[in-house]
């Protein structure tokens, strides 16, 4: 209540939830890294968590067959290292045996969930029927959730859009049917799969499904701050975040959503009563962007990741937008011809800018 005793104060803490449970693992605080192909593999996914904040990570999609065919695939896909708990694997595939067996596979080398793909829009995931082709088989996907359901005990989680296109949204069927089938949980990108990733994420198809279901819904589509974070939640009421895209241009989000939430910066938490131009969290200095792109390519060197220069050029494109001088650091990476060099150029371009720091 506040001081007039009338109605309740709307804080950002109490709109945003601190944890949620999927099955019997508590996620704490309520975000998730989204799983991203080419880009969430164990050394970005603990570069992520490092910076804190966020509460789950996931790994990149996984073929179901590919992992149980080829020792190689489990090894780049499927590996992780303790510090990463909790962690979900995703899977794609169509055929309910294989997905069942992939997930004991998955079971078996540790990881706490396990999330099915049915979002993927990549065509050639889709000819076989895997990722956001599904979503016109809801009788198939009926089946693959009880054959992976009955086939582990770890919890099950699916991720999925909202339809093939604006005639054929199935979100909210296939929530309750993900629910009646025993799954943990249900992540929706709020988009169709003919949209790709054109337009606006349409956060009142996250709505519809968590009035459908009383398992946990998380959020995601076009989460790139913690204002938006905190007004997904409030226009859904969904039980966690979800971001994707935004987390290799400003990794700090999910600290960022923490300290707007609780607001731990000392900033109060009551947004009717802010000013536009005041930040509720801390914004990355540039010592702290140095800091962070050298520790992420370090990271990369270190673990001898495979394409660990083509990673880090796409990084350094995403990252440096908005950096004064990014242009020029972009461009120096992209002509450099070897990771080491990758790290040099860094390490040129912010020394000149932060002669103090790096002295
Ligand atoms: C490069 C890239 C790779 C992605 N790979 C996957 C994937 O492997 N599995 C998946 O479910 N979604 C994948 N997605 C979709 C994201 O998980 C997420 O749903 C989407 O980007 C929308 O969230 P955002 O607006 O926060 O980026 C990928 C997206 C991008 C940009």
């Amino acid at each position: 209540m506040d001081r007039m005793g009338e109605t309740p104060v709307p804080t950002l803490a109490r709109v945003f939830p601190a944890s949620l449970k999927i099955g019997g693992v508590e996620i704490a605080p309520a975000t998730v890294l989204a799983p991203m192909a080419g880009v969430t593999d164990t050394v970005f996914r603990r570069f992520i968590k490092n910076l804190g904040g966020c509460g789950l990570i996931m790994t990149e999609f996984t073929s179901a067959d590919g992992v149980l065919r080829d020792q190689r695939v489990r090894g780049r896909y499927l590996h992780f290292y303790e510090d990463e708990h909790p962690i979900s694997a995703q899977l794609f595939g169509s055929s309910p045996s294989v997905l069942a067996d992939a997930a004991r596979l998955v079971e078996d080398l540790g990881f706490d969930i396990i999330d099915l793909n049915l979002g993927c829009p990549a065509k050639k995931v889709v000819k076989c029927n895997g990722g956001s082709g599904l979503l016109r088989d809801l009788p198939l996907i009926r089946k693959i959730f009880e054959a992976v359901r009955a086939a582990v005990k770890i919890p099950f989680t699916v991720k999925f859009r909202a339809g093939w296109n604006d005639d054929e949204i199935v979100c909210v069927e296939l929530a309750r049917m993900a629910e009646s089938c025993g799954l943990g949980a249900v992540a929706l990108h709020a988009r169709t799969r003919e949209q790709g990733y054109s337009g606006n994420a349409r956060w009142e198809w996250i709505a519809s499904v968590k009035q459908a279901v009383n398992i946990p819904v998380i959020g995601n589509g076009d989460i790139r701050s913690p204002e938006d974070a905190c007004a997904v939640v409030a226009q859904t009421g969904c039980d966690a975040v979800m971001i994707g895209r935004m987390a290799p241009a400003n990794p700090w989000i999910f600290r960022q959503i923490q300290q707007y939430v609780s607001g731990a910066t000392g900033v109060p938490a009551r947004p009717e009563k802010r000013s536009s131009a005041e930040k509720m969290y801390d914004e990355p200095t540039e010592a702290d962007r140095y800091q962070m792109i050298r520790t992420y390519f370090q990271m990369l060197l270190e673990e001898e990741m495979p394409g660990a220069e083509g990673k880090m050029k796409q990084f350094a494109s995403w990252f440096t937008h908005g950096i004064p001088g990014g242009a020029a650091l972009r461009k120096a990476i992209y002509d450099a011809k070897s990771g080491a060099e990758i790290l040099e150029r860094v390490e040129e371009f912010f020394e000149a800018k932060l002669p103090v720091q790096t002295a």
